[in-house]
């Protein structure tokens, strides 16, 4: 095993990329947007790739300076990103966060004829507007929670008033980073969240529009597919933990640990997804001149009546992202130039088998306010225990990597099984330290409990 000079792990074969580089003739400038464990862990995974030749990142974090060239350019920043991409050449760009999505740096990209991983602003809004997203279900016919949409908070609150249900789901309309929907078990807290939203602007002008549904029972999962016009190649299962606190409690966050695959969607379950959720609304988008290219993640809910769709995003989770690139054998590269291309024609990936575990170690006071500016210290401890590290928000600060974000580190592991990966992420975990530092105790339960 060896180190750099932060002391993260150098996985062997990332030594001998420049000789396969060497001997590739048409290698790519790949850049990749963003700066969470998610861009690290899909940056880690092109690096592997005997067609990538350079890789950069905007802005990245401390550990993607160990695969590539962190670039001083924010992720929402879509002028400097074009004109950053345009000078340097880049081959290929992977988008990882939905804001640039939403505000059209796929489309400004594709118009320099720059080969993108992401959709265009009109086809970003299936995550951008939860009520749009909304619409298109209905009208595909694709299973979700039935809904009603209102600008006026009189409305809204009548409409609360005349359910028989005492449960509701009430959801901001647009971007508001994970932190927009409430899951209320009465009415008088969805009378509270309405208010908060559409009085008192809580979301500005995300939360200028809501949209209120049923509460849906079951089991969440995450299904993510590479998607050109209507064709759709999956990705393998996968499950996040939404809530701060073991045993599920706490408020959401953005991801505290993830697996992959995840055993409550099984085959029969995905090629379900494939055929009701998928296709329907990849036609739709096509149908109304907005054809969908990217990324597409279904959030489900798998009920007693089968899966549901929550949301979608039109990105590659994060964490997921982190166990799927531990769990993906294919050329990353390879795939995402044909997706970006439009021509992507296969239909499976090939997976390690095994299973991956990831643990999200955070700042103290995350979600709300995270205490930063702390030394990290255990990264060759943790290395040395075979997990990988993926960074998220950590950067370096006179030698030291600090960190920077409520979500730090992303500590990824394979095992026979879910009680071995379960152990092997943990056992890195335990290595890393800094002052505050938490993370769940109980990533994977749900698949340890089946
Ligand atoms: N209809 C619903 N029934 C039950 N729980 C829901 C429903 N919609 C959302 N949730 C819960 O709220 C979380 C966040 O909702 P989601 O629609 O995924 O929005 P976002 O990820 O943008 O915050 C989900 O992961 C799920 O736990
Ligand atoms: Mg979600």
């Amino acid at each position: 095993m060896t180190f750099d000079a932060f002391g993260r792990l150098l996985d062997g074969r990332f030594e001998t990329l420049p000789a396969r580089r060497a001997a590739e003739g048409h290698a790519m400038k790949i850049l990749v947007v963003g700066s969470g464990g998610r861009e690290h862990a899909l940056g880690w995974k092109l690096a592997h790739s005997p067609l990538c030749k350079a890789l950069y990142f905007a802005p990245g974090n401390a550990g993607t300076t160990a695969v590539g060239t962190n670039i001083a350019v924010k992720a929402d920043d879509v002028g400097a990103l074009v004109a950053f991409a345009s000078r340097e050449a880049i081959d290929l760009v992977v988008i990882g966060p939905e804001k640039p999505l939403v505000d059209g740096l796929a489309d400004k990209l594709r118009a320099v004829g720059i080969p993108t991983v992401g959709p265009s602003a009109a086809a970003a809004q299936l995550e951008g507007s939860k009520a749009f997203a909304k619409s298109i279900m209905v009208a595909a016919g694709v299973p979700t929670a039935k809904a009603a949409t209102f600008t006026e908070l009189a409305a809204a609150l009548a409409y609360i008033d005349g359910r028989a249900e005492e449960s509701s789901v009430v959801k901001a309309d647009g971007l508001a980073a994970g932190k927009g929907v409430f899951v209320c078990a009465t009415k008088a807290e969805a009378r509270a969240a309405l208010t908060d939203i559409l009085d008192h602007n809580a979301f500005g002008s995300a939360g200028a529009v809501v949209v209120i549904e049923d509460f849906l029972e079951g089991e969440e999962a995450s299904f993510i597919a590479l998607c050109h016009d209507e064709h759709v190649l999956p990705l393998a299962s996968s499950q996040d933990h939404k809530r701060v606190g073991d045993g599920d409690t706490g408020p959401n966050t953005g991801g505290m640990g993830a697996y992959s695959p995840a055993p409550v969607l099984t085959k029969a379950l995905e090629a379900e997804v494939v055929e009701t959720v998928m296709k329907p609304v990849l036609k739709a988008m096509k149908a109304r001149g907005t054809p969908f290219t990217g990324i597409l993640y279904a959030g489900l809910m798998v009920t007693a009546n089968g899966p549901m769709v929550l949301e979608f995003n039109c990105r590659m989770g994060d964490p997921e992202t982190q166990p799927l690139m531990a769990r993906l054998k294919s050329d990353l590269v390879e795939v995402f130039h044909e997706l970006a291309t439009g021509r992507l024609t296969r239909t499976e990936l090939d997976w390690d088998p095994r299973v991956a575990v990831n643990i999200v170690i955070a700042s103290a006071g995350y979600p709300d306010t995270p205490k930063l500016g702390f030394p990290i210290t255990g990264f060759k401890a943790a290395a040395a225990t075979g997990a990988l590290v993926f960074h998220a928000g950590t950067a370096l600060k006179g030698g030291a990597i600090v960190n920077t974000g409520g979500r730090c580190l992303g500590v990824t592991a394979l095992g026979d099984g879910f009680a071995e990966a379960i152990a092997h992420a943990y056992a890195g975990a335990e290595k890393l330290h800094f002052e505050g530092s938490f993370y769940r105790h109980d990533i994977g339960h749900r698949a340890l409990g089946r």
